[in-house]
């Protein structure tokens, strides 16, 4: 985590955004409810401090916002997308805590203190990450608007599955709907990635000599992640 902190409303408007004061939540009017009320009326500010992609956010958001607004219309990061609304479709999956959410059912209110993973903040230094990778040496897609949830629920499969079965992979891929039915690509993507990410853990634990136990497959970031929420 950085030093730093950033004001959530101190930051530039991302795509979509509106000013300063209510936001817009579930891509509805917030006066859309009750014509004429103020939306302060119903949706209330509510103090948050959340970590995405290893910055930390502090600020208010209206009460009712969704994680995945919050993500798109107050920080910018419009990788992660908004399909359904309603759970279905997995184009908005990130991981919080270490699970994979569906950002448009979670509050980004009743994220306060947590830990939020994006698909923006898996490259490092210009290289992407090996799921990032496998899913462009695969051609592991289409149109592409699924692909950052499916990235994000392979990610967290490896996170803490190191070296999962096709079925394995399937049944983590179940919430990600693809309408391009790239499905078959997508998979074996995720098995390159396991394979990339196992052998790149075992090549570093021989140059360090040891015996190759470390959970080194993982991402580097603290080993294997809680299970998915959903
Ligand atoms: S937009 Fe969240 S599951 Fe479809
Ligand atoms: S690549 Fe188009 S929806 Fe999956």
């Amino acid at each position: 985590m950085r030093d730093e902190e950033r004001r959530i409303d101190g930051r530039p408007d991302g795509p979509g955004a509106e000013g300063g004061g209510p936001r817009r939540a579930g891509g509805r009017s917030p006066q859309g409810a009750v014509p004429g009320l103020p939306a302060t009326a119903f949706h209330p500010s509510v103090a948050v401090r959340l970590e995405v992609n290893g910055e930390t956010w502090v600020g208010e958001v209206p009460a009712t916002e969704t994680l995945a607004t919050f993500l798109r219309d107050r920080l910018g990061l419009t990788g992660t997308k908004i399909g359904c609304e309603e759970g279905n479709c997995g184009a908005c999956s990130v991981i919080l805590d270490g699970a994979l959410v569906y950002s448009c059912l979670v509050l980004a209110a009743a994220c306060d203190g947590g830990r939020v993973e994006t698909v923006e903040g898996l490259a490092r230094e210009d290289r992407l990450h090996p799921v990032q990778e496998a899913f462009v040496a695969e051609d592991a897609l289409q149109c592409g608007f699924c692909t950052p949830g499916q990235i994000m629920a392979v990610k967290a499969l490896l996170d803490r599955e190191p070296r999962p079965t096709p079925e394995q992979v399937q049944a983590a891929l179940a919430g990600n709907l693809c309408r391009c039915g790239a499905y078959p690509r997508i998979v074996k993507a995720a098995l390159r990635a396991a394979a990339t990410m196992a052998g790149g853990a075992e090549t570093a634990a021989s140059r360090r000599g040891d015996d190759g136990s470390a959970d080194g497959a993982t991402d580097g970031e603290g080993g294997t992640r809680g299970a998915p929420a959903r």
